[in-house]
């Protein structure tokens, strides 16, 4: 039986790769995506969006949520995803009629199918925390979250000590945190173990595939910005291994912890904290992933990236 998921992003590059692997994964039904902004403005983020999944056109269509008007975003430290967001992949404008809010389409959903729906969190939780304040009650209604985020040990991308998606948004990452939801922790030390090599350009889908098509004109300009800018020759693709943690848990290494996020620090806004200590009224109210196996994950976003150019041939 498919797993049913909601999808919620910034799209971004490492989240379009991500999108692209789960809307042909056989063991996933994704039944809605929702856009926020993050690494985009939110029209952007919508907009890539809405390109994305009409040009992917997948098996079964999700329905899709319009990211609401942006907040304060902060000022993005750097991007890697180019001014679009998508590396120059500039898709043709695809307004898909009668969307709606991303925090409607995640409330709509939960309700039609309650306890059963997996939400993948590859951006900032702005959607989430609008959707858990509309209706408090919702919480008890998602099966897990899978969110892409945080940091074990304070080694941030956004600052020195918080990862981009909680730096975009502290205040809705703390309230996501704090809700009494089983949810799972993917943090950047462990998504940033998976490096991807040039040779991951070698085996894409051919360009012929639609999967083929945008992954070999995104992720060349992935490679150059991230040598640019962070002097590395290989590429991290946060958004996708926190799907893989989704779709194949067993190759991850958690650990139960006690989980907060800063909101107010001047240096230290959207970090998440763990607290370590032994005390007797500490309640777990995350599993954080504190490693995985690389190469394994690696593995698994190859063939599943196959699949999807297979699939759309
Ligand atoms: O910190 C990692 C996150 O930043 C990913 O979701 C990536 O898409 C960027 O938004
Ligand atoms: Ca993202």
């Amino acid at each position: 039986m498919p797993r049913k998921v909601i999808i919620d992003c910034d799209p971004g590059i490492d989240d379009a790769v991500a999108l692209t692997m789960a809307l042909f994964d056989p063991r996933l039904e994704v039944l809605a995506v929702t856009a926020c902004g993050g690494n985009v403005p939110a029209d952007q983020a919508t907009g890539n969006l809405q390109s994305l999944v009409k040009l992917l056109d997948p098996p079964r269509l999700p329905r899709i949520g319009v990211a609401a008007a942006d907040g304060l975003l902060p000022a993005r430290p750097f991007s890697l995803h180019g001014s679009d967001g998508l590396g120059g992949l500039n898709l043709p404008h695809a307004n898909l009629h009668g969307a709606h809010s991303a925090e409607k389409v995640i409330w709509e959903t939960l309700r039609a199918h309650p306890r059963e729906v997996t939400i993948i969190a590859l951006g900032p939780l702005s959607n989430l925390s609008r959707a858990l304040t509309r209706d408090p009650a919702v919480a008890e209604l998602i099966h897990r979250l899978v969110v892409g985020g945080g940091t074990i040990h304070g080694n941030g991308n956004a600052s020195a000590v918080a990862d981009f998606n909680f730096f975009c948004d502290p205040h809705a990452a703390r309230h996501v945190i704090l809700e009494p939801v089983a949810k799972t922790l993917v943090p950047l030390e462990t998504s940033g173990q998976v490096i991807f090599g040039f040779d991951i350009l070698d085996e894409l889908p051919d360009e012929s595939s639609r999967a083929g098509m945008i992954l070999r004109r995104m992720l060349p300009h992935l490679f150059r910005a991230h040598r640019q800018i962070l002097g590395s020759e290989g590429i991290v693709m946060h958004d996708v291994v926190t799907l893989v943690a989704a779709l194949n848990p067993e190759l991850f290494e958690r650990t139960s912890v006690v989980a907060d996020v800063e909101t107010t620090g001047d240096l230290t806004t959207g970090m998440l904290v763990i607290d370590r200590r032994q005390t007797k009224t500490a309640r777990p109210n995350a599993d954080l992933l504190v490693g995985c196996d690389a190469a394994a994950v690696a593995d698994c976003v190859l063939r599943s990236l196959v699949s999807a150019g297979a699939a759309t041939e």
